[in-house]
């Protein structure tokens, strides 16, 4: 298949990613946001087993979602083993219920198959660490034999990335009813694919994934079967299209 948009690190394809399976090369992740299924949009349709199709690209998954949507097709990541959630806290709601909490989040699950040492886990560092000195005592025995440590950080070092992410949405500038803010993916990015390394995005609405991986030196290949959103994503990789020269 001819691609849609391609530079030297995206490849676009519009089209469904289902007809080009067996095309798509092994990647450190699949990275996406897939339909919920959850509203009558005429895109927003569940792909019945996609899951399943990432298992067969990549060992690890990054699956936005609602709590909601997990539990209705949980049995569609049976080939996956669970590790944990980042909460995307947005600035502003998108929930129309008005006998429900105002919905200000979505997930982003982490899923892995194989081996939890054999993959990619680098945590995004964020600064804003306070001196202190930590002594810890020798673990209780339930918990392993651990022994006790001290160490002490210094003013403005390195933290662990928090799992909750505060990140405006992209509301009153996306070109995509969906569009992730960059802030959010590229945490994933991060985590799970190494520089030089390749995501796939079987959903790429606008190209985020896209964009945000190039921006991380990663390479990423993207499906978008609407072409109305293909030719805006492809518009927007040319336009913010990286001098990777100029480096
Ligand atoms: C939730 S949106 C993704 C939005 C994206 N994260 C962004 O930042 O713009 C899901 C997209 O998947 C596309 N899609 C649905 N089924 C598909 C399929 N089988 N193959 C490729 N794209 C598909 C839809 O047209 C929609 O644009």
């Amino acid at each position: 298949m001819k691609p849609y948009y391609q530079d030297d690190y995206v490849t676009l394809y519009h089209g469904d990613y289902r007809d080009h399976l067996a095309d798509i090369p092994r990647a450190d992740a699949v990275i996406t946001d897939p339909p919920y299924g959850e509203t009558s949009l005429g895109w927003d349709r569940w792909v019945t087993d996609w899951p399943d199709d990432a298992s067969r690209i990549a060992d690890a998954l990054w699956c936005f979602g609602s709590m909601r949507m997990f539990f209705d097709r949980l049995t569609q990541f049976t080939q996956w083993k669970f590790s944990h959630e980042v909460v995307w806290e947005k600035h502003n709601g998108s929930g129309f219920a008005a006998d429900k909490f105002r919905r200000v989040h979505e997930f982003a699950t982490l899923w892995y198959r194989g081996e939890w040492g054999d993959l990619r886990h680098e945590v995004p560092k964020v600064p804003g660490a306070v001196k202190r000195t930590v002594r810890r005592k020798q673990r209780p025995p339930h918990t392993g034999e651990i022994a006790g440590t001290r160490y002490t950080s210094v003013d403005g070092g390195d933290l662990l990335q928090r799992s909750v992410l505060k990140v405006r949405s992209e509301h009153g500038r996306a070109i995509h009813p969906t569009q992730k803010p960059a802030g959010i993916v590229a945490p994933l990015i991060e985590y799970s694919v190494p520089p030089g390394g390749l995501v796939v995005d079987f959903f790429a609405g606008s190209g985020t994934t896209g964009v945000v991986a190039r921006d991380m030196g990663r390479r990423s290949i993207l499906f978008e079967v609407q072409e109305r959103f293909a030719e805006k994503a492809a518009q927007r990789l040319s336009q913010q299209a990286f001098d990777f020269a100029a480096l």
